[in-house]
């Protein structure tokens, strides 16, 4: 028998070299495992950069990095066009937009016309506040600087420090690696609510809370303060109004005893309230909150790679991991439960209109009765309507999955919401009418053009300003931030530059 060596050999050499790279896998693991088990510790100095944490835990930032796929940008005027109408006057008429994945948390509050065009450290519009949500810089000038200077001074004070987007510092211990919340204000809001702190929080709650550092309704409280030097300076601090309850009813009633408002509306002059995005305050209203379904469990399943288990923390829409998200708890197929899921989308999109268009009218009629010679007394009931009813309108859909999170307490709200709007307009039309105009029709807010000019929003001027300050201050902060340490480009900025903004389409 002629023996064919060279490919005995060759078979030999393939199985020497596969069951070294088994041996090879089996050791990588057991080295993760290891690993895993002794919780390496990143040094708190580099710790809001996230690519610091890669080398110990390679899959937890691999998944985190693509939250970089979900770039789709919605621009929310455009798809209800009634939202410039409803905040006229306010910085969310000028541009919002539905929110995409993580890695794009920082680069989108900079690129919005909200956050204005600064020309230095010290111009606005907005506070320092709105940094907070967004990065792992944050708790690091906290802890550096003191809470209050942080939360004193104007937005583009820290434009060269706060460069890196939501990251693993934002919910992990740098010395444990354990689940931890770094910001103040959210131990400080569950003291005020009567609820166990943080640390003495269940582990299952503790997967909600830490999302809680920022999917919840806060508002800039204004401080008073003294620095070390003696100097009186005000902060707006991050406060989360939930000392009589987390409920829409609780904080408007919060707010209405601190005599808060967060704008005079342009159209209406009614002292406003802006919802933020209440969702963890909402989604413990629903069926999976209070069955001790946690964020992570729908959010960041469990992924299986060989004898390793791991957090996916490609934080997204969990309808695109269903296999993972839903299927270990429901015996549904994917299909049908999805359909449970666009059915509940269906009907909050029915009074969601509603509301919106009874609210937008309430305000331009308002506007008309003002002009016909109404006087403030006379309106002061139909704006009370107005502020209490836009601001259950924007509780339930502020946060945009509510509709899924908590479907009852959603639908709930918008229904009170078009109750109070319908209630300003029944009352306008007997001012108005004592004022002479009968069958007033409001006019037409069905496309942003329209809206957005009705609501006085110099669209074009703030293009130029943004565009200007894009291509100087902006670009100057990451060059310091690089020459300061404190910013990877190369890893951290991949495609930030040329990410799509609303404003340009
Ligand atoms: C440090 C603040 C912060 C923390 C902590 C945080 N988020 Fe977010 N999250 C944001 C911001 C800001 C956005 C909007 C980003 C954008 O649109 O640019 C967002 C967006 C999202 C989105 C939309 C993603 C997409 O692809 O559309 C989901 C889902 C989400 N967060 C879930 C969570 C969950 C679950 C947790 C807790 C495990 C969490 N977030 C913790 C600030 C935070
Ligand atoms: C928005 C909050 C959030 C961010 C940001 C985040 N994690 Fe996590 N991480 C979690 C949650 C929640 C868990 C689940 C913890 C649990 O149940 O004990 C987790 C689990 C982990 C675990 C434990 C093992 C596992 O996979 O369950 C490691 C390790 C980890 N994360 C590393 C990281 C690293 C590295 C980063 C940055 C690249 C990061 N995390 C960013 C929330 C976060
Ligand atoms: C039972 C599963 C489940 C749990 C638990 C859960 N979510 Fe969701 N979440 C979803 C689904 C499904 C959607 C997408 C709904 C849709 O189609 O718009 C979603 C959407 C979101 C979005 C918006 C994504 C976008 O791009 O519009 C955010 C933000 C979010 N969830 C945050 C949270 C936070 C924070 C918690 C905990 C307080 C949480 N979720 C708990 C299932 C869940
Ligand atoms: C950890 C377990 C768990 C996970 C994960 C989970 N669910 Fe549920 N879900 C429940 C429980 C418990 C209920 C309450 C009904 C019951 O007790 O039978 C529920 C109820 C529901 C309902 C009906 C309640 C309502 O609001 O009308 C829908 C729809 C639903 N889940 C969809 C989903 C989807 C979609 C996902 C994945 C994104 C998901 N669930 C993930 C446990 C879970």
């Amino acid at each position: 028998m002629k023996v064919n060596y060279k490919i005995l050999l060759a078979g030999s050499t393939l199985a020497i070299g596969v069951m070294a790279l088994l041996a090879g896998s089996v050791q990588e693991r057991e080295a993760e495992r290891i690993a895993l088990a002794t919780s390496p510790i990143v040094p708190e100095a580099v710790q809001h950069k996230s690519e610091e944490w890669a080398k110990y835990y390679p899959r937890q930032y691999g998944s985190w990095k693509n939250t970089k796929e979900s770039s789709q940008l919605t621009d929310m005027l455009k798809e209800k066009s009634q939202l410039p109408i409803l905040w006229a006057g306010y910085g969310f008429a000028k541009d919002y937009n539905a929110p995409r994945g993580h890695y794009y948390a920082l680069q989108d509050n900079v690129n919005t016309l909200r956050t204005g065009a600064p020309t230095d450290d010290k111009t606005g519009p907005m506070p320092t506040a709105c940094w907070t949500c967004k990065s792992p810089d944050v708790p690091r000038i906290q802890e550096r600087d003191g809470e209050l200077e942080y939360f004193t001074g104007k937005w583009a004070k820290y434009g060269n420090e706060i460069v890196n987007s939501i990251g693993c510092a934002n919910c992990h211990s740098n010395e444990t690696g354990e689940l931890t919340v770094r910001v103040p204000h959210l131990n400080r809001a569950l003291v005020a609510a009567g609820l166990p702190s943080f640390e003495d929080s269940t582990h299952q709650e503790k997967r909600n809370l830490v999302c809680a550092q920022c999917h919840t309704e806060y508002y800039f409280k204004k401080t008073e303060w003294t620095d070390k030097e003696g100097k009186k300076k005000v902060a707006k601090v991050v406060t989360l109004p939930w000392h009589n309850g987390l409920t829409a009813e609780g904080a408007e009633k919060y707010y209405d005893d601190q005599g808060f408002t967060d704008w005079i509306h342009k159209i209406s002059k009614t002292k406003m309230l802006k919802t933020q995005h209440p969702g963890y305050e909402l989604f413990k209203t629903g069926i999976h909150g209070q069955k001790g379904v946690s964020c992570a469990d729908c959010h960041m399943p469990y992924t299986q790679e060989g004898s390793v288990k791991y957090s996916d923390h490609q934080l997204q829409n969990p309808l695109n991991t269903m296999d993972r998200s839903c299927m270990p708890c429901h015996r549904e197929s994917e299909s049908k439960l999805k359909g449970i899921v666009l059915q509940k989308y269906k009907r909050k999109e029915q009074l969601h209109e509603l509301a919106m268009d009874n609210l937008a009218k309430a305000h331009l009629e308002t506007a008309k009765a003002m002009e016909m010679g109404a006087t403030d007394e006379e309106l002061a009931s139909a704006r009370a309507d107005i502020r209490s009813g836009q601001w259950k309108w924007d509780y339930a859909v502020a946060s945009h999955p509510a509709f899924f999170h908590a479907p009852e307490e959603t639908l709930r709200l918008l229904a009170v919401a078009n109750e109070s709007a319908q209630q300003a307009r029944l009352k306008l039309v007997t001012i108005l009418a004592k004022h002479g105009l009968v069958n007033y029709a409001a006019p037409d807010f069905s496309n942003k053009k329209n809206s957005q000019a009705l609501a006085g929003v110099p669209l074009e001027k703030l293009v130029a300003a943004k565009e200007k300050f894009k291509a100087t201050l902006e670009k100057e902060w990451y060059k310091q931030a690089e020459a300061n340490g404190n910013l990877n480009a190369e890893k951290s900025r991949k495609g930030l530059d040329e990410a799509e903004t609303a404003y340009s389409k």
